[in-house]
């Protein structure tokens, strides 16, 4: 296993699914580990599981100035942020014709805009220790548009965009970006019930995939991983 000692790791959407997997492992990697969510008790929940060294704070990142204060907190607690992981996502899995505007924009705000506002508040403290590492949570779905997942879609297409760029801005402050695209993992995401659990990925593949990218020699940058369940149900 990769030592992470001395390492501060910063996780959107900590609280549960992939976020809390990822969390769990930098913590076993021995990092410091902040998550963020919006709901209080699920933050509690899941930092009483991190050890000793962790923070849970409650920062929603459609919120620009909720995510700067949970940089701020964490640097003041931890002396600073070493990774940065932009997992926080919603899905609202409707036809154009019925999404409303609300819909629209808590997808857009939270896995767009959320990523931008967690970028912009962390680099200067990426920079203050010489770099460190971005990893963004996208999904096939970014490559994959099917029906009922146009604003879902297009959120995880911009955000590949999004990150391709950032990559190729910070990476001589040596700040390492990637982006990673799952297919389906076993989680509550969108409101979906546990029906995939023969054959889905689960939370901790995503997150050794994550922790992996972290040991990754630094001479070469692996910058957009897919990962897909190995054997889903056959297409009929
Ligand atoms: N599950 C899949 O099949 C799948 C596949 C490909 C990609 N992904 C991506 O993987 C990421 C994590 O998904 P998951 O399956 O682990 O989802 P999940 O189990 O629903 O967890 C989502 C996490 O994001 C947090 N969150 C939601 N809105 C937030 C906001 N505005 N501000 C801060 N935190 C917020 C939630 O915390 P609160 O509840 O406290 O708000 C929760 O901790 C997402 O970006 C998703 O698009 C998932």
């Amino acid at each position: 296993m990769t030592s992470l000692s001395g390492k501060v790791a910063f996780v959107t959407g900590g609280s549960r699914g992939i976020g809390l997997a990822t969390a769990k492992a930098f913590a076993a990697s021995g990092a410091a580990v902040a998550i963020t969510g919006t709901e209080q008790g699920r933050i509690d929940s899941a930092v009483a599981t991190l050890g000793k060294n962790a923070l849970g704070i409650r920062a929603d990142v459609r919120q620009y100035a909720e995510v700067d204060g949970a940089f701020a907190r964490v640097v003041s607690t931890f002396g600073g942020v070493d990774i940065v992981i932009n997992n926080a996502g919603v899905g609202v899995f409707r036809p154009v014709s019925e999404m409303t505007v609300e819909e629209w924009h808590q997808i857009i705000d939270t896995n767009l805009s959320g990523v931008f506002y967690c970028c912009h508040a962390a680099l200067p403290h990426l920079k203050a220790r010489g770099g460190g590492w971005i990893i963004n949570i996208s999904s096939l779905a970014s490559k994959n548009a099917f029906v009922n997942g146009a604003a879902y879609c297009a959120s995880k297409s911009a955000l590949n965009a999004f990150s391709e760029a950032l990559m190729q801005e910070v990476r001589y402050d040596g700040i390492r970006v990637a982006y990673v695209l799952p297919g389906s993992v076993n989680t509550g995401f969108g409101g979906l019930s546990n029906t995939k659990s023969e054959w889905a990925l689960m939370p901790d593949d995503v997150a050794e995939v994550i922790v992996d990218l972290i040991a990754h020699p630094a001479r070469s940058l692996p910058s957009r991983v897919e990962i897909r369940p190995a054997q889903p149900p056959r297409k009929a």
